[in-house]
């Protein structure tokens, strides 16, 4: 059997998954979503994205459109009905179906969309030669911490950094700061310390980097948590970002310029391989 998807209640072919044309995240995005890495068949860092997903919910008033628990069951079902072993189950929760007016709908009950894609780990190049950066403004709203399915400004990020031939984008505040990548957060190595933007209202609080960080804070190697400007990034000794689907991916130059000198560093190789070690004992622990 073909892949299925799982619709509002319902497993469906992925070919056929539809949602209705008021649904309000087709119409204004008002919608939120998550994005966990499958590994082995296993979910990732699980529970930290539902409680991410409940802090999106929360902050935009729309209702778990089931409880947390089945939501696992439905998750866990499409990835054993999928036969996924590596890749991402994606999920998102709109506000629901409604004639289209901007204020929310008196009575709505809100939609749930699962889907997965197979992915395969970085390739090995990927991994030897750290990817490319490119750095745009960053044009979005002031509330970044909300996974929000509206994602234009990180979509024309994504965009320009691929015609200038770039893995990413990094996003640079009008002061100069870099607070994330379009669809990644952001790290630079300087004298032997970590450093990436605080978590708050502009950036994405990352689970990958929610993740890194208390791992990070049990090597003894110097983490801090602030913004760091583009040329401080490009004086930087290393960088690399972090996300659900790349886990740790060595940055070795920004618009053209090499970092360091321009291979993966030391302590990004060490936080990669950490990180590997904490998802093979989730995966261990599952089974
Ligand atoms: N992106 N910053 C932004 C703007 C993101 O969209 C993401 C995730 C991250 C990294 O977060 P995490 O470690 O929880 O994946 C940072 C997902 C993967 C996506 O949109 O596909």
């Amino acid at each position: 059997m073909g892949r299925l998807a799982y619709v509002n209640g319902r497993y469906v072919p992925h070919a056929q998954a539809m949602v209705h044309v008021e649904d309000r995240g087709y119409q204004f995005a008002d919608g939120v979503y998550e994005v966990v890495p499958v590994i082995d068949g296993v979910l990732i860092d699980e529970e930290p994205h539902l409680d991410r997903l409940g802090y999106s919910l929360g902050e935009l008033r729309i209702a778990w459109p089931v409880s947390r628990n089945v939501l696992k069951l439905i998750l866990r079902e499409l990835v054993r009905r999928n036969g996924l072993r590596r890749g991402i189950v994606y999920f998102q929760v709109t506000r629901g179906v409604a004639p289209r007016d901007h204020k929310f709908p008196a009575k709505v009950k809100s939609a749930l969309v699962v889907t997965t894609k197979r992915m395969n780990p970085p390739s090995e190049a990927m991994l030897r030669d750290g990817v490319a950066v490119s750095s745009q403004p960053d044009i979005r709203w002031t509330r970044r911490d909300i996974k929000s399915l509206s994602l234009l400004p990180n979509i024309l990020a994504k965009q320009a950094a691929t015609e200038a031939k770039a893995f990413e984008a990094w996003l640079v505040g009008p002061d100069g700061t870099v607070t994330e990548g379009s669809s990644t957060n952001a790290w630079i190595v300087k004298n032997g310390a970590v450093i990436t933007y605080p978590k708050s209202h502009d950036i994405l609080g990352g689970i990958t980097r929610l993740s890194l960080l208390e791992l990070v804070q049990k090597t003894g190697v110097t983490l801090v948590e602030r913004g760091f400007t583009l040329k401080e990034a490009l004086e930087a000794d290393e960088a690399f970002l972090t996300s659900s689907s790349a886990f740790l991916l060595p940055v070795t130059s920004i618009d053209g310029q090499n970092i360091g000198n321009g291979k993966p560093g030391p302590i990004s190789e060490k936080l990669r391989a950490i990180y590997l070690e904490n998802v093979a004992r989730q995966i261990g622990a599952a089974k």
